[in-house]
């Protein structure tokens, strides 16, 4: 999909289709638009005075122009009282007209005035942003298996931004979008056609953009120690991959960012039910975040020096799988008592924040993972759980994630917890001694235990990576969620 901008005027630029938005109550039309409303012989005056449209968040009405000017039609778009308007309304509204556009009109091609008005509190160039990631996300669709009558099916190709003066912060913005759609891609993916070798091949692609990319296959995992993944591995045909991704753009930190990888969670011997094992194939969208994070970094050429990390692997009951009551030893030496062979996202990455803290050495390392069915229960899927000690990381993503509209929200982290993660044999538990309690935290404290001093981050991703419902600019399937998030925070460290 192309997303540009054109330096023109409502009623002096070619297009299918031109999104205005307008608040509510939608009373008086701006000058420009009444302009035009007048070359309509007032069609849409007539459509509020008949309160047919009042400016409502959501509600549209489309008015062919019976080409009075260039464009052909105009789709008005409510976006509710203009003291609520946010940047995530536009992000929303941009989401929402990609939709309607496609899906009710049928058409591919339009252009947006969405970004041009004055919101207290945003600039141009964040409100032509959000408006760009917005579109790029709205209109997403995954259709890599639809067969049937592809011709008929309807794929947006262009959208313009009109209105000058913001070209680069526009690139930007559809950057963003694609990226978070490649993590939607990849989490879409089915399991058996993305395998933890394939997810290191899609991280070989950034090589091109200037990414070192380091892959260890399982001879080289075994080389290097990482046998807690391996232990996870050992109930799958296929074999784990360990990568990290190294872009360097400059920047006086260096930051790790740790993705869990598993490409299908059954839940090993302790196997799922079949309901909650429907979605597992986006049991790597930790992993995907991650890569599309540094993809991002890379393109935008964003002043920051990250190393990507991810461990994958597939969680399988083969006849060698590792079982309920193991030991494995991680790579920082600590043994771990395996209480429940579903918990294998903390296994996995207890090697994988080990590893990257004492060979890549970052200055702060934040891991994203969909780690426990709790952070559902808890938070559902409009915020993610972040939690660690270092309140000062902590805060500053947070702020990210409402500039970005990906919200996350601190969990408790207090040392009592650690009694929790108590093993009778080990050193650590890897389910909590008091199941059904405090269950994302127990996550979050049991990797506490492999990060020794560097400032880390949890994000517990499970309730906001994967959708049922489409909504704005989210759709059914994965949602992408992070990459953009974890870009602002890259370019707003201090
Ligand atoms: N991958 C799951 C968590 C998950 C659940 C992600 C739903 C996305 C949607 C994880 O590996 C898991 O199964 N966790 C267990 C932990 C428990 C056994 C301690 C859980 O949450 O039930
Ligand atoms: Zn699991
Ligand atoms: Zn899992």
């Amino acid at each position: 999909m192309k997303v540009s901008v054109v330096d023109a005027r409502l009623d002096s630029f070619k297009t299918e289709l031109i999104v205005v938005g307008l608040f509510a109550p939608a009373e008086k039309l701006p000058a420009e638009l009444k302009a035009v409303d007048e070359k309509l012989h007032g069609a849409i005056a007539h459509a509020i005075k008949g309160k047919e449209f009042e400016g409502e968040w959501q509600q549209f009405r489309v008015i062919s122009t019976l080409d009075k000017i260039p464009a052909k039609n105009i789709l008005l778009l409510g976006l509710g009282k203009k003291e609520d308007v946010t940047l995530e309304i536009l992000r929303r509204a941009a989401g929402l007209s990609a939709k309607i556009i496609r899906d009710f009109c049928g058409i591919t091609e339009y252009s947006t005035t969405l970004h041009d008005f004055d919101i207290k509190g945003t600039t141009k160039n964040e409100r032509a942003q959000a408006v760009a990631e917005g579109s790029v996300l709205g209109a997403y669709q995954y259709l890599k298996f639809k067969t049937v009558d592809r011709a008929k099916i309807k794929v947006i190709s262009q959208v313009t931004l009109v209105g000058d003066g913001v070209h680069d912060i526009v690139k930007k913005g559809a950057v963003l979008g694609e990226c978070a759609n490649l993590v939607r891609d990849l989490v879409n993916e089915p399991a058996s056609n993305l395998k933890p070798a394939d997810l290191a091949d899609e991280a070989r692609k950034l090589e091109k953009l200037g990414v070192k990319v380091t892959v260890y296959d399982k001879k080289a995992i075994e080389k290097i120690g990482l046998t807690a993944l391996l232990a996870v591995n050992r109930g799958s045909v296929n074999e784990p991959r360990f990568v990290i991704m190294e872009y360097n753009g400059g920047g006086k930190k260096k930051i790790a960012l740790v993705g869990k990888g598993i490409t299908f969670d059954s839940g090993g011997l302790d196997i799922k039910p079949a309901d909650g094992m429907i979605t597992m194939k986006e049991d790597m969208a930790g992993a995907a975040t991650v890569l599309a994070t540094i993809k991002a970094a890379a393109i935008l050429k964003i002043k920051a020096h990250v190393v990507g990390v991810f461990a994958a692997t597939e969680n399988m009951l083969g006849m060698d799988a590792y079982k309920p009551g193991d030991v494995v030893t991680a790579y920082n030496g600590k043994t771990i008592e395996i209480g429940n062979t579903d918990a294998e996202g903390r296994v996995i990455l207890s090697d994988a924040l080990a590893y990257t803290e004492k060979n890549v050495k970052p200055d702060a390392m934040i891991d994203l993972a969909t780690l426990t069915g709790a952070v559902r229960v808890a938070l559902g899927h409009v915020c993610a759980g972040i939690m660690g000690k270092d309140d000062k990381l902590i805060g500053s993503l947070i702020k990210s994630g409402s500039a970005t509209g990906e919200l996350l929200w601190q969990l408790p982290f207090w040392p009592e917890y650690q009694e929790l993660v108590k093993s009778e044999i080990a050193d650590v538990f890897n389910m909590s001694t008091m199941p059904k309690m405090a269950g994302s935290i127990v996550g979050g404290i049991f990797l506490s235990n492999f990060v020794d001093k560097t400032p880390w981050a949890h994000i517990d991703i499970a309730g906001v990576s994967w959708s049922d419902i489409d909504s704005e600019y989210v759709r059914k399937g994965g949602t992408g969620f992070g990459v953009r998030l974890l870009i602002h925070a890259l370019e707003n460290w201090n």
